[in-house]
């Protein structure tokens, strides 16, 4: 097994990809690969300890909190506070972006923003969730205090993005702008290693990742394409397949690997869809661009959207190209 590589490892050797590195970037994911690791050994114990259910809190988002939704924001949030690379963060759990009061860290150049537990109604019943993480360079000025501008970017400024899912395996996904590469735990040597270096996503798939308990609200040009999933028997006799696991770094794992497209479009509670732009659809729109795919809100790219509040929500249409031009082809023709 001497061929292992990890990411640690990766990341150093990645680096000199970037220009004028300086190993800050390599720093702050290195605290995002500690706290995975934390957050991974909780989850792996969930049942056995007091981490599973309801917080007692509600979130800004008006969701009652998990305990391991607060678990993993602390986590998350401590990581990147200590090792001064991050001058603040900006959290699906946290009402308002966290600017880090450490002069060390006023010093710094990055912004993080995350979905510290993604799939949370997953987390009591065994089955995989997320963490999300997005990274960006400071806009506001070197020695103060973080500001909202620093975190209402667009997603074509993210420096960095990735998630870990705790599933079967767990594994970290990352870019940052040179490829998509997934590194796999092996918790026998408390590492993550090497497995899917410069993942592409397939151009076509069969499977459509989508809540059809919403149907009923759905535009009519999402109704359209889920008929055409299910009436269409593509030329090769596959069948188009329906998977959907309510988490979104789940569904979008598996569809990146196998093709597919993953939707969440404007329904009768989330008018604007439900999925926050900042912390779940810029990351996975970075990645999904990196491997080849595509990110639309159902009328154009994701990263190009100029975001106006932290925590607003965006249909979000996410995949292999073909299929995500396919609904958009189906709501300019039926809006
Ligand atoms: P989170 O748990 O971070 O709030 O995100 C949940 C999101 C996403 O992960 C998942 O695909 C979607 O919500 C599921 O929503 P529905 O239960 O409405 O289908
Ligand atoms: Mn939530
Ligand atoms: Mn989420
Ligand atoms: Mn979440």
């Amino acid at each position: 097994m001497s061929d292992i590589r990890t990411l640690g490892e990766f990341i150093v050797e990645k680096q000199h990809d970037f220009p004028h590195a300086s190993g800050e970037l390599s720093s702050l994911l290195s605290s995002i690969k500690l706290a995975a690791k934390i957050v991974n050994r909780e989850i792996n114990k969930a049942g056995l300890v007091d981490i599973t259910g309801a917080f007692g809190g509600e979130n800004v988002q008006g969701e009652e909190q998990q305990k391991l939704d607060v678990y993993a924001n602390d986590k998350f949030k401590a990581a990147l506070e200590a090792r001064d690379q991050v001058c603040g963060v900006a959290s699906e759990e946290e009402d308002e972006a966290v600017s880090f009061n450490k002069e060390l860290s006023q010093n710094a150049k990055y912004v993080v923003l995350m979905d510290p537990l993604d799939g949370s109604s997953n987390i009591d019943v065994n089955v995989s969730v997320g963490t999300i993480f997005s990274v960006y360079r400071r806009v506001s000025p070197v020695g103060t205090p973080a500001t909202e501008e620093d975190f209402l970017q667009p997603g074509n400024q993210q420096v960095a993005a990735g998630y870990i899912i705790y599933g079967s395996s767990t594994m970290l996904v990352y870019t940052t702008g040179n490829g998509v590469h997934g590194f796999t735990y092996d918790p026998s040597l408390g590492v993550f290693c090497l497995s899917h270096e410069s993942l592409q996503t397939p151009e076509d798939g069969r499977i459509y990742s989508i809540n059809e308990g919403n149907y009923f609200r759905f535009p009519m040009g999402v109704k359209k394409y889920i008929k055409f999933c299910q009436e269409n028997v593509p030329e090769d006799d596959r069948p188009y397949t329906s998977r959907y696991i309510g988490s979104l770094v789940s569904d979008f794992h598996r569809n990146l690997l196998k093709g597919g497209i993953y939707l969440y479009p404007s329904t009768a509670t989330h008018p604007n869809g439900k999925l926050r732009l900042l912390y779940e659809c810029n990351p996975m729109a970075f990645l999904i661009e990196q491997a080849g795919g595509k990110a639309s809100d159902g009328v154009g790219r994701i990263m190009d959207i100029k975001p106006t509040e932290l925590h607003q929500r965006v249909p979000f249409f996410v995949g292999s190209t073909n299929m995500v031009e396919k609904v958009e082809a189906f709501l300019a023709e039926f809006p």
